[in-house]
């Protein structure tokens, strides 16, 4: 406090110096009644509850009769300096601290006050003047110091509820954040800083856009917004928003308008909340009701191709005989016929083929679950590929961690499911490579990965790898590595890739062992 502050409050009581003269000539009467005054004053403090609790240790009990002593004396100084101000401001602190209520300290001036004017009028009898100016000068004191008290408590309280406040922006899992009128960041919480990477420091005076995706920059967004805002005081929009490193976030936006004290526009409030992971549920949700349509779907169409299919290929056996014949009356023009019909059969097969994986996708069976020892499984069926790894000039790596748990699953399914990653696998190496499956055991897992030595994937296609349909492959049907996921899903495993173009590929799948 400034000594001009001072000064002003002193001069609003009209505490003056011949005050502090009439309260130094108290010091005589008050000093050998002093500790009468404190002991009655501790009494009465016992008599309430609320302020009897704080004064249950011997210790606490003597350092409040001390204080109360030396309080009442440094009245009777009459010096109203820097050093009282802090004093007395302090006092509102160390209650608040203790938990003491304004209500009992304000109060209990006015017990110091009935205590000590008997004394005043009995010591003054002879001259009832003095007595009343001195009561009166000891009355401005209480009020000076009750209200010195009084800040000390408003001031720590808004301190406090700042702190509160501060901790619910703060600590709240959503993002927070505030744009001056022209949009740039005047605050950013903690949240904000882990979902979009950017700390308080590198944030704060930078513009809104940094924030926003190009695109909807361009789509006139941030416009939208502004017009929701004028119209309705606050705007909610389900949106995208982009962190420090460039990835995309997507968020539920709630924007409100700021206003100072005095109802004034100052700028905007935003609460986001990263909805990345509802979103996921969404797209998991979608993906399954769209794959149970897929799934009607191509069995109903597999089942329509697969009758007339088989009359095309009974049919294509007679020509060929027919064939046959001729050829023994025509043999350039047989010749040309048989390599027609070669191709026409390799074609039928390849839809063969086609309708086979459809209906085997649509009508994937409950899996019938029998103790199943990995590390034998992959061992034997990998023997049966070997030539097909030549083939493809394909280096087979195998790494099977000893004592796997035995796993319980359908072992015809999780086979399929393996042999479309391989067959994956092979089809990124058509120049050759080394294919490496491991296999490991980790509490209550079994692990499998199939890594090969490929092209790699992009993140698209990283991202919509066991989505149906989706295939890059020329002749693919889409269906491999859906159908490998739902297996894996089916024995309640997971499944991951991890791949970079140049880098290869490595799939990972974990199943339990319960
Ligand atoms: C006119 C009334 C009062 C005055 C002038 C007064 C003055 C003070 C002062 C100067 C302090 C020490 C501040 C510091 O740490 O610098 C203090 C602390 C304290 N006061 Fe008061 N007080 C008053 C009333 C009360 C009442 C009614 C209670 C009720 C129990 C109370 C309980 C305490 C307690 C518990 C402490 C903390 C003691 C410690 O540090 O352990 N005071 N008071």
């Amino acid at each position: 406090m400034t000594s001009g502050e001072r000064e002003q409050r002193l001069a609003f009581l009209g505490l003056t110096e011949d005050d502090a003269q009439l309260l130094r000539a108290l010091r005589p009467v008050l000093e050998p009644q002093v500790d009468a005054i404190v002991e009655t004053f501790y009494a009465h403090l016992l008599k309430f509850p609320a302020t009897a609790e704080l004064l249950r240790d011997t210790v606490t009990i003597a350092r409040i009769k001390q204080i109360q002593r030396d309080y009442l004396l440094r009245i009777t100084e009459g010096i109203f300096d820097e050093a009282y101000f802090a004093n007395r401001l302090r006092i509102g602190q160390a209650h608040e601290r203790v938990g003491l209520s304004s209500r009992w300290y304000l109060l209990e001036h006015g017990l110091l006050f009935n205590l000590l004017t008997p004394l005043i009028r009995q010591h003054f009898t002879g001259d009832p003047g003095r007595a009343d100016a001195t009561i009166a000068a000891l009355e401005k004191v209480f009020m000076l110091d009750a209200a010195l008290a009084t800040e000390a408590y408003i001031a720590s309280d808004r301190h406090r509820h700042l702190q509160q406040l501060d901790s619910i922006v703060n600590d709240s899992a959503d993002v927070i954040f505030s744009l001056d009128m022209e949009g740039h960041f005047r605050s950013w919480n903690r949240a904000a800083e882990r979902v979009f990477g950017w700390l308080s420091e590198e944030i704060l005076g930078r513009h809104l856009s940094e924030i926003i995706p190009p695109e909807l920059l361009r789509q006139g967004e941030l416009v939208q917004i502004e017009r929701d805002i004028l119209g309705h005081g606050h705007c909610h929009l389900e949106t995208r928003r982009l962190a420090k490193d460039g990835r995309e976030v997507p968020v539920e936006v709630m924007v409100s308008l700021l206003r100072d004290p005095q109802g004034n526009p100052i700028g905007r409030s935003a609460i986001l909340r990263d909805i990345t992971e509802r979103k996921r549920l969404e797209e998991d949700k979608l993906q399954s009701e769209r794959l149970a349509v897929i799934g009607t779907m191509s069995a109903r169409l597999a089942h329509e191709i697969r009758n007339p299919l088989s009359s095309v290929t009974l049919n294509l056996e007679l020509i060929r005989d027919e064939v046959a014949a001729l050829t023994h009356q025509n043999p350039a023009t047989g010749g040309e016929a048989r390599e027609l019909l070669r191709a026409l059969d390799s074609e039928v097969k390849r839809v063969q083929r086609v309708t086979e994986d459809y209906l085997k996708f649509a009508r994937l069976p409950r899996p019938r679950c029998q103790p199943v020892a990995l590390n034998e499984l992959l061992d034997q069926q990998l023997g049966f590929m070997n030539s097909s790894f030549a083939a493809n000039h394909v280096k087979l790596v195998t790494d099977f961690a000893g004592n796997l748990p035995v796993l319980q699953a359908d072992e015809d399914q999780l086979w399929q499911a393996v042999l479309n990653l391989i067959r994956n696998a092979l089809e990124a190496m058509p120049t050759g490579g080394t294919l490496t499956v491991r296999t490991a055991a980790r509490d209550g897992w079994v692990g499998l990965s199939i890594a090969d030595t490929g092209k790699g994937m992009t993140e698209e296609e990283r991202q919509n790898l066991f989505k149906p349909f989706f295939s890059t492959k020329v002749g693919g049907t889409g269906l491999g590595l859906p159908l490998t996921q739902q297996v894996v899903v089916e024995h309640a495993g997971t499944i991951r890739c991890e791949s970079a173009p140049g880098t290869g590929t490595t799939f990972v799948i974990e199943l339990p062992t319960q």
